[in-house]
């Protein structure tokens, strides 16, 4: 449960080695933190020993994207063995260089940013309902807002993530649980290792710290660095030619 103040004593994330994952549980340290669960591919080679999340205990567990039928036990084990989760984080995904000419490539990539999404999605929110409070946290992205011919079907995934997750955060109106939709622009993470910096680049800590001002005040969505907002308000109507030339 959250306490007076909304700090977390229990945070989940799915895809625990995200660096903008881990970043944002380092911004909800606080006294009240008492558990960290990294939810990832390979346990055994994450080393919970070495890392320092304030006083909480550290355990990694198994989870797979794509192992869809395997996610509401994952999530009643955790509940059963660690009691509620106040935030948990879905921050697991890929860039992938999926494009015009790899269909199954494509199609990997949707069933891990998107149809993950869904599944562990519902998961966690049939949890929160049954707490009756708690925060699911989604790592969007603004490549959904407006996709581009360069990484479209990136850009997809992550449009089907986002409006899954503004809807589930409607459909659970009322119930104590709640959904904040993050629609980062380019962060400097492992994810984008090798590429030129995009304009309005930040690090993960820099997202982190919008999430945990979300957080406190209860935002439904949060776009990150903030002025992203004005500027896909303007670009998502720009004309198509005026797009394509963007995207270079
Ligand atoms: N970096 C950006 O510019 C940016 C911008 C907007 C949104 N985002 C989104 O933010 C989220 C976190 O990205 P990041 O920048 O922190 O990248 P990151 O450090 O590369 O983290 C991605 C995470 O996804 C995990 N993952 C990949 N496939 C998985 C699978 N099948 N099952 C479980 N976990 C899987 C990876 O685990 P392994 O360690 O096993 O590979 C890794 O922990 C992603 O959803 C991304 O789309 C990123």
């Amino acid at each position: 449960m959250n306490n007076a103040v909304k700090q977390p004593q229990t945070v989940l994330v799915l895809g625990g080695t995200s660096d903008i994952g881990q970043a944002i549980v380092s911004a909800l340290v606080s006294p009240a933190l008492r558990r960290v669960i990294l939810a990832v591919r390979h346990p055994g080679e994450v080393d919970v020993d070495s890392m320092t999340f304030g006083n909480a205990d550290i355990v990694a567990v198994a989870f797979d994207a794509k192992d869809v039928s395997a996610h509401e036990a994952l999530v009643a084990d955790l509940a059963d063995r660690f009691g509620d989760l106040d935030v948990v984080v879905q921050a697991f995904g890929q860039l992938g260089a999926a494009g015009l000419d790899d269909p199954v490539a494509a199609a990997e990539l949707a069933q891990i940013n998107y149809v993950g999404a869904v599944s562990t999605g519902l998961a966690v929110a049939a949890r929160l309902r049954a707490q009756g409070h708690g925060t699911l946290v989604v790592l969007s992205s603004v490549a959904g807002v407006r996709t581009r011919a360069s990484n479209f079907v990136y850009g997809s995934t992550k449009a089907g993530q986002d409006a899954f997750a503004t809807g589930l955060g409607h459909a659970l109106h009322g119930s104590g649980a709640k959904v904040m939709t993050v629609r980062p622009g380019f962060v400097r993470s492992a994810m984008t290792t090798g590429l030129d910096d995009a304009p309005f680049a930040v690090d993960p800590a820099d997202v982190a710290e919008a999430v945990a001002r979300g957080l406190r005040r209860g935002s439904a969505v949060v776009w990150a660095p903030g002025v992203l907002r004005i500027v896909f308000g303007l670009l998502r109507y720009a004309p198509d030619m005026v797009w394509r030339k963007l995207d270079r």
